[in-house]
């Protein structure tokens, strides 16, 4: 079974969790799947990546609870180690990516969304970490995640409470981007991630490691990286021609590295 499907088209590629029947729970074959589809993305040539759900009801309704509920605590460990190493691979992502959130994005699934770099949710969206209820924490980084998206007191209150939010409480909080109309939402993120796409795409590639990278540092280290990132644009054509272009009046090439 293929649960997790690829398609790109125009340097944009859209990754689709794709599992009906238990609203796209993320069961070990799933994330395997996952895996094995975050390695095949070609970065020359996908400039960005939209993370969606199938149907109109979930994004991902969390890691799968009939798998887990008779877990070890080893077995469970590396559940979660699984979990955290392929959506690590995610955040980390030589390119842009957006969460398309078209429904319940709750445990895991609220986890898959917040390892994306941007989030936008059809109005339709809820949110949640719901773990504290089925006797677990959160075990695809969404301790560590959230309150470092939303900060720590609110984190905090949604993870002890797992209360569950809809689309205006996760923009109001910051945990998403943007709301839009369930049926508005795919073409939206597809008209972000084409003009992510049109942008220098090694200058894009250096301004995420430069942002995540900088994110795990005190500031006087964040700043070096920066100034690395930026000195190693100067070597691509890209930079050159659009320079040139500015100062020549006229509109750059397309952007090609
Ligand atoms: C396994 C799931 C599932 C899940 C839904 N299903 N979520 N199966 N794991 N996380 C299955 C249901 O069992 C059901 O299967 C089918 O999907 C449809 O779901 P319903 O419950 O009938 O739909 P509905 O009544 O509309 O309720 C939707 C829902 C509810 C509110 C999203 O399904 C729900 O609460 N799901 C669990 C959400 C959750 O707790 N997620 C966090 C899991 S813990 P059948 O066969 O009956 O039709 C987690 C930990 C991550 O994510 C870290 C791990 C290391």
């Amino acid at each position: 079974m293929a649960y997790v499907e690829f398609t790109a088209k125009d340097h944009v590629g859209t990754l689709t969790i794709n599992r009906p029947e238990a609203l796209n729970a993320l069961n070990d074959e799933v994330i395997r799947q996952l895996d094995a589809v975050l390695d095949s993305i070609d970065c020359a040539q996908v400039r960005c990546v939209i993370v969606t759900g199938a149907g109109q009801k979930a994004f991902v309704a969390g890691a799968d609870i009939a798998q887990m509920s008779a877990l070890s605590k080893e077995e469970a460990q590396a559940f979660g180690k699984l979990g955290n190493d392929v959506f690590r691979k995610l955040e980390t992502l030589g390119v842009p990516t957006i969460a398309a959130v078209n429904g319940f994005a709750l445990g895991g699934g609220c986890e898959l969304a917040m390892s994306c770099d941007i989030r936008l949710a059809s109005e339709a969206a809820v949110f949640g970490q719901p773990e504290v209820g089925l006797g677990i924490t959160p075990g695809f980084g969404g301790t560590q995640r959230m309150a470092r998206l939303i900060g720590p007191g609110k984190a905090k209150e949604l993870i002890y409470s797992a209360r569950n939010i809809k689309a205006p409480e996760a923009l109001a909080c910051g945990l998403v981007q943007a709301v839009y109309p369930a049926e508005e939402l795919m073409a939206q993120a597809e008209k972000l991630a084409g003009r992510i796409a049109g942008n220098a795409p090694i200058a894009v590639r250096a301004c995420k490691k430069a942002i995540n990278d900088g994110l795990q540092v005190d500031m006087d280290q964040a700043v070096e990286i920066e100034e690395q990132l930026f000195g190693s644009c100067f070597q691509s054509e890209d930079q050159k021609n659009a320079m040139a272009a500015f100062l020549e009046k006229r509109k750059h090439d397309p952007f090609i590295n």
